[in-house]
């Protein structure tokens, strides 16, 4: 569905009040550039097609070449945050699937089909939605020719690693607090992503998340681990579920003894 189509799909479904709230603010809709497929988790694009993104404020949607594991046309947006500078979110609202925008001024990306609101962290701050955003870091190139979003990961950081191990307490990241939770994330000295996943009560289970297709971040999704950039899906003992990728994930060797989650990394 293309985003107009979202956008008049919306207005169709939306009540009069949060049409109100949406309306009354300022929100880009830009052009779709569309760009060629992630490598090594990167989306990569000639900084002179982009400049409405260069401008303080400013946005553009990102279409690279690719599907997530839904089967969706990759789509991010980009803007130009006040507080932030350059950052990037996957742009499917999470609430039903629409192309989210930017709020030009508000400092916030915004749902146009039923006014769902998100910070510039993408944590949800206006129901329908009720689950956050990813976000990516974004940047210009040292020479400023091109704008490089990284998608290879979500937001999840963890303690740097000590002796070869990761090591931290379940509750640092509330996200493993309940079965089927997860974390893509990078640890400081480790020159991967790390998945975390919460298999049971008692059961942690820690991946390289690099997908062994062409290195792209895999996620959680409950029962399922998932590749955002070409639709891996693999199961929760790392083995693959549905290609492109053929080998499975490499395992992380991981204790978990209640309270705290130790992976070796080395
Ligand atoms: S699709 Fe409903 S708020 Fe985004
Ligand atoms: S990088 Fe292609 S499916 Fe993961």
């Amino acid at each position: 569905m293309k985003r107009r189509d979202l956008l008049q799909t919306g207005v169709a479904a939306c009540g009069v009040s949060a049409c109100a709230a949406a309306c009354a603010r300022r929100i880009d809709d830009p052009v779709a550039i569309e760009v060629g497929p992630p490598v090594r988790g990167l989306v990569q694009v000639e900084a002179s097609r982009v400049p409405e993104v260069l401008r303080p404020g400013g946005s553009v949607l990102l279409h690279p070449e690719g599907a997530d594991f839904l089967g969706r046309p990759l789509s991010v947006l980009v803007a130009n945050t006040t507080s932030q500078g350059l950052r990037g979110w996957s742009a499917y609202c999470p609430h039903a699937g629409c192309e989210v925008a930017w709020e030009d001024g508000g400092d916030a990306v915004i749902c146009p089909c039923h006014a769902s609101r998100f910070s510039v962290d993408g944590a949800v701050t206006r129901s329908p939605a009720t689950a956050d955003l990813d976000t990516y870091p974004a940047k210009l190139s040292p020479d400023g020719a091109t704008l490089i979003v990284d998608i290879s990961g979500s937001g999840g950081v963890f303690p740097a690693a000590q002796g070869g191990k990761v090591t931290f307490a379940i509750g640092q990241l509330p996200q493993l607090s309940a079965l089927g939770g997860s974390v893509t994330g990078h640890s400081a000295g480790v020159p991967f992503p790390i998945l975390v996943l919460r298999a049971g009560p008692g059961q942690v289970l820690a991946y390289d998340a690099r997908c062994p297709h062409l290195g792209c971040a895999v996620q959680g999704a409950q029962k399922l681990v998932i590749c955002p950039c070409h639709g891996s899906l693999f199961k929760l003992d790392g083995s693959v579920k549905l290609g492109p990728a053929t080998r499975p994930l490499a395992p992380l060797k991981t204790t978990f003894d209640g309270a705290t989650v130790v992976v070796t990394v080395a």
